[in-house]
Protein backbone atom coordinates (compact mmCIF):
# COMPACT_ATOMS: atom_id res chain seq x y z
CA UNK A 1 0.00 0.00 0.00
CA UNK A 2 1.30 3.31 -0.76
CA UNK A 3 0.71 5.13 2.56
CA UNK A 4 1.02 8.92 3.42
CA UNK A 5 1.90 9.78 7.19
CA UNK A 6 1.85 13.76 7.77
CA UNK A 7 3.86 15.30 10.79
CA UNK A 8 6.82 12.78 10.06
CA UNK A 9 8.56 14.52 13.41
CA UNK A 10 5.85 13.68 16.07
CA UNK A 11 5.54 11.15 17.97
CA UNK A 12 3.20 9.23 16.83
CA UNK A 13 3.73 9.51 13.47
CA UNK A 14 7.30 8.25 13.40
CA UNK A 15 5.92 4.88 14.88
CA UNK A 16 3.17 4.62 12.56
CA UNK A 17 5.79 5.41 9.81
CA UNK A 18 8.04 2.41 10.94
CA UNK A 19 5.63 0.62 11.84
CA UNK A 20 4.35 1.00 7.86
CA UNK A 21 7.36 0.10 6.72
CA UNK A 22 7.98 -2.87 8.19
CA UNK A 23 5.41 -4.53 6.94
CA UNK A 24 6.01 -3.58 3.46
CA UNK A 25 4.00 -0.38 2.98
CA UNK A 26 5.48 2.27 0.43
CA UNK A 27 5.45 4.69 3.24
CA UNK A 28 5.46 8.46 2.03
CA UNK A 29 6.22 10.22 5.97
CA UNK A 30 6.15 13.82 5.31
CA UNK A 31 7.53 16.36 7.93
CA UNK A 32 5.94 19.89 8.49
CA UNK A 33 8.61 21.58 6.64
CA UNK A 34 7.97 18.71 3.58
CA UNK A 35 3.78 19.35 3.80
CA UNK A 36 2.20 21.90 5.89
CA UNK A 37 -1.04 20.02 6.02
CA UNK A 38 -2.89 24.01 6.18
CA UNK A 39 -1.35 24.84 2.66
CA UNK A 40 -4.34 23.50 0.61
CA UNK A 41 -2.73 24.06 -2.68
CA UNK A 42 0.30 22.29 -1.60
CA UNK A 43 -1.56 19.37 -0.46
CA UNK A 44 -3.61 19.37 -3.81
CA UNK A 45 -1.14 19.01 -5.54
CA UNK A 46 0.64 16.04 -3.59
CA UNK A 47 -2.32 14.23 -3.60
CA UNK A 48 -2.47 14.78 -7.44
CA UNK A 49 1.24 13.49 -8.46
CA UNK A 50 1.66 10.62 -5.44
CA UNK A 51 -1.94 8.67 -6.09
CA UNK A 52 -1.39 7.66 -2.41
CA UNK A 53 -3.77 4.95 -1.33
CA UNK A 54 -4.32 5.86 2.23
CA UNK A 55 -3.19 8.65 4.29
CA UNK A 56 -2.79 8.76 8.22
CA UNK A 57 -2.87 12.35 9.65
CA UNK A 58 -0.63 12.41 12.11
CA UNK A 59 0.26 15.90 12.07
CA UNK A 60 -1.55 18.36 14.36
CA UNK A 61 -0.83 21.64 16.59
CA UNK A 62 -1.04 19.54 20.60
CA UNK A 63 0.09 22.40 22.74
CA UNK A 64 -2.91 22.48 24.98
CA UNK A 65 -2.46 25.42 26.81
CA UNK A 66 -0.71 26.85 23.87
CA UNK A 67 -4.15 26.60 21.85
CA UNK A 68 -5.75 28.48 24.13
CA UNK A 69 -3.87 31.61 23.08
CA UNK A 70 -2.71 30.60 19.81
CA UNK A 71 -6.29 29.93 18.48
CA UNK A 72 -4.96 30.73 14.46
CA UNK A 73 -2.43 27.87 14.70
CA UNK A 74 -4.20 25.19 16.08
CA UNK A 75 -6.78 25.91 13.75
CA UNK A 76 -4.85 25.91 10.69
CA UNK A 77 -3.36 22.17 11.75
CA UNK A 78 -6.26 20.75 13.37
CA UNK A 79 -9.25 22.27 11.80
CA UNK A 80 -8.42 23.61 7.95
CA UNK A 81 -5.42 20.85 7.12
CA UNK A 82 -7.30 18.14 8.66
CA UNK A 83 -10.15 19.15 6.15
CA UNK A 84 -7.57 19.95 3.36
CA UNK A 85 -7.08 16.48 3.79
CA UNK A 86 -9.97 15.21 3.67
CA UNK A 87 -11.29 16.63 0.03
CA UNK A 88 -7.85 16.00 -1.09
CA UNK A 89 -8.00 12.09 -0.31
CA UNK A 90 -12.05 12.38 -1.81
CA UNK A 91 -10.76 13.80 -5.01
CA UNK A 92 -8.42 10.56 -5.66
CA UNK A 93 -10.19 8.41 -3.57
CA UNK A 94 -7.93 7.12 -1.17
CA UNK A 95 -8.28 5.89 2.06
CA UNK A 96 -7.84 8.85 5.14
CA UNK A 97 -7.68 7.95 8.53
CA UNK A 98 -7.19 11.15 11.24
CA UNK A 99 -6.27 11.37 14.91
CA UNK A 100 -8.48 12.86 17.13
CA UNK A 101 -8.89 12.84 21.05
CA UNK A 102 -10.38 12.39 24.17
CA UNK A 103 -10.53 16.01 24.88
CA UNK A 104 -13.29 15.94 23.14
CA UNK A 105 -15.17 15.14 25.65
CA UNK A 106 -15.68 17.40 29.18
CA UNK A 107 -15.11 14.78 31.57
CA UNK A 108 -17.91 14.66 33.57
CA UNK A 109 -18.62 10.94 32.94
CA UNK A 110 -16.60 8.58 35.60
CA UNK A 111 -17.21 5.61 33.05
CA UNK A 112 -15.70 5.18 29.57
CA UNK A 113 -16.45 7.38 27.13
CA UNK A 114 -17.80 5.49 23.88
CA UNK A 115 -19.15 6.81 20.55
CA UNK A 116 -22.55 7.01 22.32
CA UNK A 117 -21.33 10.37 23.88
CA UNK A 118 -21.94 13.22 22.68
CA UNK A 119 -18.71 15.43 23.04
CA UNK A 120 -18.37 19.24 24.81
CA UNK A 121 -14.96 20.09 24.79
CA UNK A 122 -14.39 22.14 27.26
CA UNK A 123 -10.67 23.81 25.54
CA UNK A 124 -9.65 25.19 22.53
CA UNK A 125 -7.52 22.40 21.49
CA UNK A 126 -10.83 19.70 22.07
CA UNK A 127 -12.89 22.40 20.26
CA UNK A 128 -10.70 22.41 17.05
CA UNK A 129 -9.92 18.33 17.06
CA UNK A 130 -13.68 18.46 17.48
CA UNK A 131 -14.38 20.96 14.60
CA UNK A 132 -11.74 18.64 12.51
CA UNK A 133 -13.67 15.82 13.04
CA UNK A 134 -16.94 16.89 11.67
CA UNK A 135 -15.56 19.14 9.23
CA UNK A 136 -13.41 16.01 7.65
CA UNK A 137 -16.32 13.70 7.67
CA UNK A 138 -18.18 16.05 6.07
CA UNK A 139 -15.75 16.57 3.07
CA UNK A 140 -15.58 12.67 2.89
CA UNK A 141 -17.61 10.13 4.07
CA UNK A 142 -14.48 7.59 3.83
CA UNK A 143 -13.08 9.07 6.81
CA UNK A 144 -11.95 7.49 9.96
CA UNK A 145 -11.72 9.38 12.95
CA UNK A 146 -9.43 7.87 15.22
CA UNK A 147 -9.78 9.17 18.92
CA UNK A 148 -7.02 8.60 21.13
CA UNK A 149 -5.72 9.86 24.81
CA UNK A 150 -2.67 9.51 27.16
CA UNK A 151 -0.25 8.41 24.25
CA UNK A 152 3.63 7.54 25.08
CA UNK A 153 6.04 6.43 23.16
CA UNK A 154 9.80 6.94 21.56
CA UNK A 155 11.54 9.98 21.33
CA UNK A 156 10.88 13.40 21.75
CA UNK A 157 8.62 14.90 24.77
CA UNK A 158 5.38 13.21 26.32
CA UNK A 159 3.83 13.14 29.73
CA UNK A 160 5.59 9.65 30.42
CA UNK A 161 9.26 11.30 29.55
CA UNK A 162 8.97 14.27 31.44
CA UNK A 163 7.50 11.95 34.54
CA UNK A 164 10.18 9.29 34.13
CA UNK A 165 12.98 12.05 34.03
CA UNK A 166 12.33 13.41 36.89
CA UNK A 167 11.92 10.62 38.95
CA UNK A 168 14.96 8.97 37.15
CA UNK A 169 17.08 11.99 38.91
CA UNK A 170 15.28 11.49 42.46
CA UNK A 171 13.15 14.82 41.83
CA UNK A 172 9.73 15.04 42.93
CA UNK A 173 6.89 14.19 40.80
CA UNK A 174 3.41 15.64 41.09
CA UNK A 175 0.90 12.82 41.42
CA UNK A 176 -2.49 13.88 40.16
CA UNK A 177 -5.01 11.74 41.78
CA UNK A 178 -8.35 12.62 40.49
CA UNK A 179 -7.78 12.99 36.56
CA UNK A 180 -8.26 9.67 35.01
CA UNK A 181 -7.40 8.41 31.57
CA UNK A 182 -6.59 5.11 29.27
CA UNK A 183 -2.83 5.60 28.29
CA UNK A 184 -1.67 3.90 24.63
CA UNK A 185 1.63 3.26 23.99
CA UNK A 186 2.18 4.72 20.34
CA UNK A 187 2.95 1.72 18.68
CA UNK A 188 0.10 0.11 19.44
CA UNK A 189 -2.06 2.98 18.02
CA UNK A 190 0.26 2.86 14.98
CA UNK A 191 -0.28 -0.95 14.34
CA UNK A 192 -4.29 0.03 14.52
CA UNK A 193 -4.25 2.90 12.70
CA UNK A 194 -2.46 0.74 9.74
CA UNK A 195 -5.23 -2.44 10.78
CA UNK A 196 -7.84 0.59 10.43
CA UNK A 197 -6.74 2.04 6.87
CA UNK A 198 -6.59 -1.65 6.03
CA UNK A 199 -10.20 -2.16 7.04
CA UNK A 200 -11.63 1.25 5.52
CA UNK A 201 -14.76 0.95 7.53
CA UNK A 202 -15.65 4.80 8.38
CA UNK A 203 -16.46 5.58 11.47
CA UNK A 204 -15.21 6.97 14.63
CA UNK A 205 -12.65 4.90 16.44
CA UNK A 206 -11.44 4.93 19.97
CA UNK A 207 -8.23 3.26 20.21
CA UNK A 208 -6.45 3.18 23.43
CA UNK A 209 -4.61 0.28 25.44
CA UNK A 210 -6.78 -2.09 27.24
CA UNK A 211 -7.60 -2.45 31.20
CA UNK A 212 -9.61 0.28 33.48
CA UNK A 213 -7.12 3.60 32.59
CA UNK A 214 -5.98 4.65 35.55
CA UNK A 215 -5.51 8.14 37.57
CA UNK A 216 -2.56 9.71 36.66
CA UNK A 217 -0.83 9.21 39.99
CA UNK A 218 -2.05 5.38 39.21
CA UNK A 219 0.19 5.78 36.37
CA UNK A 220 3.02 7.08 38.04
CA UNK A 221 3.05 4.60 40.56
CA UNK A 222 3.47 1.52 38.03
CA UNK A 223 6.52 3.78 36.57
CA UNK A 224 7.57 3.60 39.48
CA UNK A 225 7.18 -0.07 40.31
CA UNK A 226 8.45 -1.33 36.89
CA UNK A 227 11.66 1.30 37.04
CA UNK A 228 12.58 0.72 40.62
CA UNK A 229 11.92 4.35 41.49
CA UNK A 230 11.39 5.56 44.97
CA UNK A 231 7.35 5.86 44.84
CA UNK A 232 8.16 8.59 47.70
CA UNK A 233 9.16 11.10 45.03
CA UNK A 234 5.47 11.00 44.11
CA UNK A 235 3.44 13.90 45.63
CA UNK A 236 -0.37 13.54 45.76
CA UNK A 237 -1.43 16.99 43.73
CA UNK A 238 -4.93 17.45 42.59
CA UNK A 239 -5.52 18.46 38.97
CA UNK A 240 -6.67 21.95 39.53
CA UNK A 241 -3.71 22.72 41.88
CA UNK A 242 -1.34 22.54 38.72
CA UNK A 243 -3.34 25.71 37.52
CA UNK A 244 -2.99 25.01 33.77
CA UNK A 245 -4.46 27.32 31.37
CA UNK A 246 -6.50 25.06 29.12
CA UNK A 247 -9.26 22.85 30.89
CA UNK A 248 -8.69 19.30 30.70
CA UNK A 249 -11.05 16.73 31.01
CA UNK A 250 -11.01 14.94 34.83
CA UNK A 251 -12.03 11.57 33.56
CA UNK A 252 -12.03 10.62 29.80
CA UNK A 253 -11.31 6.91 29.53
CA UNK A 254 -12.36 5.49 25.90
CA UNK A 255 -13.47 2.43 25.28
CA UNK A 256 -14.18 1.51 21.45
CA UNK A 257 -17.87 0.17 20.12
CA UNK A 258 -16.78 -1.37 17.44
CA UNK A 259 -13.22 -2.31 17.44
CA UNK A 260 -13.82 -5.89 18.58
CA UNK A 261 -17.43 -6.00 16.03
CA UNK A 262 -15.05 -4.94 13.53
CA UNK A 263 -12.74 -8.48 13.98
CA UNK A 264 -9.73 -6.62 15.46
CA UNK A 265 -8.32 -7.81 19.22
CA UNK A 266 -8.39 -5.55 21.97
CA UNK A 267 -5.07 -3.89 22.10
CA UNK A 268 -2.65 -5.05 24.93
CA UNK A 269 -3.61 -3.78 28.58
CA UNK A 270 -1.71 -1.02 29.42
CA UNK A 271 0.36 -2.10 32.09
CA UNK A 272 1.61 -4.75 29.61
CA UNK A 273 2.32 -2.45 27.12
CA UNK A 274 3.78 0.09 29.30
CA UNK A 275 6.39 -2.70 30.50
CA UNK A 276 7.02 -3.06 26.92
CA UNK A 277 8.25 0.72 26.65
CA UNK A 278 9.91 0.76 29.58
CA UNK A 279 12.16 -2.89 28.75
N1 LIG B 1 0.10 12.90 22.76
C1 LIG B 1 -1.07 12.64 23.31
O1 LIG B 1 -1.17 12.29 24.50
C2 LIG B 1 -2.31 12.70 22.47
C3 LIG B 1 -3.53 12.42 23.09
C4 LIG B 1 -4.70 12.41 22.32
C5 LIG B 1 -4.62 12.66 20.96
N2 LIG B 1 -3.43 12.97 20.38
C6 LIG B 1 -3.42 13.22 18.95
O2 LIG B 1 -2.52 12.30 18.35
C7 LIG B 1 -1.99 12.88 17.15
C8 LIG B 1 -0.48 12.74 17.16
O3 LIG B 1 0.02 13.44 18.27
P1 LIG B 1 1.53 13.35 18.74
O4 LIG B 1 1.49 13.10 20.20
O5 LIG B 1 2.32 12.46 17.85
O6 LIG B 1 1.94 14.88 18.52
P2 LIG B 1 3.34 15.55 18.25
O7 LIG B 1 4.44 14.68 18.72
O8 LIG B 1 3.22 16.94 18.76
O9 LIG B 1 3.39 15.58 16.66
C9 LIG B 1 2.56 16.40 15.89
C10 LIG B 1 3.34 16.72 14.62
O10 LIG B 1 2.49 17.49 13.76
C11 LIG B 1 3.29 18.48 13.16
N3 LIG B 1 2.47 19.59 12.67
C12 LIG B 1 1.91 20.61 13.36
N4 LIG B 1 1.24 21.42 12.53
C13 LIG B 1 1.39 20.91 11.28
C14 LIG B 1 0.95 21.30 10.01
N5 LIG B 1 0.20 22.41 9.83
N6 LIG B 1 1.28 20.53 8.94
C15 LIG B 1 2.03 19.43 9.10
N7 LIG B 1 2.49 19.01 10.28
C16 LIG B 1 2.17 19.74 11.37
C17 LIG B 1 4.24 18.92 14.23
O11 LIG B 1 5.33 19.53 13.58
P3 LIG B 1 6.45 20.35 14.41
O12 LIG B 1 7.30 19.25 14.98
O13 LIG B 1 7.12 21.12 13.36
O14 LIG B 1 5.71 21.14 15.43
C18 LIG B 1 4.59 17.58 14.89
O15 LIG B 1 5.71 16.98 14.27
C19 LIG B 1 -2.51 14.32 17.10
O16 LIG B 1 -3.66 14.36 16.29
C20 LIG B 1 -2.92 14.59 18.54
O17 LIG B 1 -3.94 15.56 18.63
C21 LIG B 1 -2.28 12.99 21.10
Amino acid sequence: MKILITGANGMVARATAKFCRSIGDETVALTRDELDIADQLRVFELFEEEKFDAVINCAAYTDVDGSEKEEDKCFAANVAGVENLAHAAKKIGCRFATISTDYVFDGAKTDFYTQRDTPNPQGVYGQMKFLGENLAHRAYARTMIVRSGWIYGHGGTNFLSVMDKLLADGKPVKAIFDSYGTPTFANDLARRLRELVELDLPAIYHVTNSGLGTSYAGFAEKVCELRGYNKKLLKPAAADSLKRPAPRPKSSKLACLFSERFGLAPLPHWETALAEFLK
